[in-house]
């Protein structure tokens, strides 16, 4: 859990039933967020970019990201990677995943620094890792790969702020679809290819384009959703369109002028 979420969670829990404790409401300056894709993942902030122009805007219905000032905001390019290299320079670019991991900074630097730590197991097998329930919820029922996969084919082992590849070299978090193609070539040759996943930014092929990477929508640790047992956490779709106003229906739209 976010510690943030642990704060308000105690807040919620001192401040229960007592209406005195609700912090001032300071509309004008009230914060809008909204999530782009993995909610609770992929928060952005709304604010002006300049006068008039927000870098988002937030659907009140889903609290999903509807319409971007500018796609590029917070970017940086995109890892080089093999079937890619055509693409030129600076015109691939992804968003960072770092900046959104509370325990990135100490993970490297507390308790993995650089070094196996003492005890460490010498093998990929699951283990108990009494330490680590608290940051990762299903850590005893890993909800990835059915009790086939354990953390240490997804994380270095001694560079923890890193991600592994097949040869042991680091992948970088903020390049996820170069950790997840290892395992999925299938849904990265997808991916690719613009059959899975999002691309938003210029519309021409040549264009600059933000590519969403694979944890932007999949949480590593729960693609299997619990009971639902399948990859993604269904969200709540938007409603249908508003009728023009002064229009009844929408029946008009099956006659068609020509006969058929
Ligand atoms: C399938 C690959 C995979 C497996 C298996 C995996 N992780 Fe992760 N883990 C990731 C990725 C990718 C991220 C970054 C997620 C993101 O960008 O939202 C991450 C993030 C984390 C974080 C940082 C969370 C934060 O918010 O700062 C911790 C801690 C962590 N993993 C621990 C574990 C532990 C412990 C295990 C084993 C029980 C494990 N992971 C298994 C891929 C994996
Ligand atoms: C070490 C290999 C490995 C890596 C790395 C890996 N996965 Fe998986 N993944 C698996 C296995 C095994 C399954 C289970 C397939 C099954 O049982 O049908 C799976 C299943 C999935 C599923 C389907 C959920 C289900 O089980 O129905 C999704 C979605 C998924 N992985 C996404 C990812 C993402 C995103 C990453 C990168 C963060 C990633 N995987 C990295 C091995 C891996
Ligand atoms: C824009 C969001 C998005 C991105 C980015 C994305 N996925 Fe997915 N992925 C989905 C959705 C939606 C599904 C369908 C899940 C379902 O059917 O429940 C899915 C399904 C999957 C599955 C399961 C397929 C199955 O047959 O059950 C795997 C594996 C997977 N994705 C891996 C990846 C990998 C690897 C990447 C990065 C290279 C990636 N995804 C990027 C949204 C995304």
């Amino acid at each position: 859990m976010n510690r943030w979420l642990v704060v308000r969670a105690m807040l919620l829990a001192f401040c229960a039933g007592a209406a005195t404790c609700a912090p001032a409401q300071d509309n004008s300056k009230k914060e809008e967020t909204c999530f782009e894709s993995r909610k609770g993942a992929t928060q952005v902030i709304k604010r002006e970019i300049r006068p008039g122009l927000p870098n988002v805007r937030c659907s009140p219905t889903t609290g999903a990201v509807l319409w971007y000032g500018d796609p590029f905001e917070g970017t940086v390019p995109m890892a080089r990677m093999p079937l890619l290299d055509k693409i030129a320079e600076g015109q691939a670019v992804v968003k960072p995943r770092s900046d959104k991991l509370n325990f990135l900074a100490q993970c490297g630097t507390v308790c993995h620094n650089g070094v196996m730590p003492k005890g460490f197991p010498k093998d990929n097998r699951p283990v108990p890792i009494p330490t680590m329930e608290a940051m990762v919820p299903d850590v005893k029922n890993l909800q990835h790969g059915r009790g086939r996969i354990w953390c240490l084919e997804c994380h270095h082992s001694t560079k923890r702020n890193a991600l592994v590849d097949h040869f042991g070299d680091p992948v970088s978090f903020d390049q996820p679809q170069q950790l997840c193609g290892k395992c999925h070539g299938d849904k990265l040759r997808d991916w690719r290819d613009g059959i899975h996943g999002k691309r938003i930014g210029e519309f021409t092929s040549t264009g600059k384009k933000r590519w969403f990477t694979c944890t932007e929508c999949h949480n590593p640790h729960d693609v299997q959703d619990g009971a639902r047992n399948r990859g993604f956490v269904a969200l709540q779709p938007e409603p249908p369109p508003q009728l023009p106003k002064g229009m009844k229906d929408a029946k008009h739209e099956k006659t068609h002028p020509i006969a058929h």
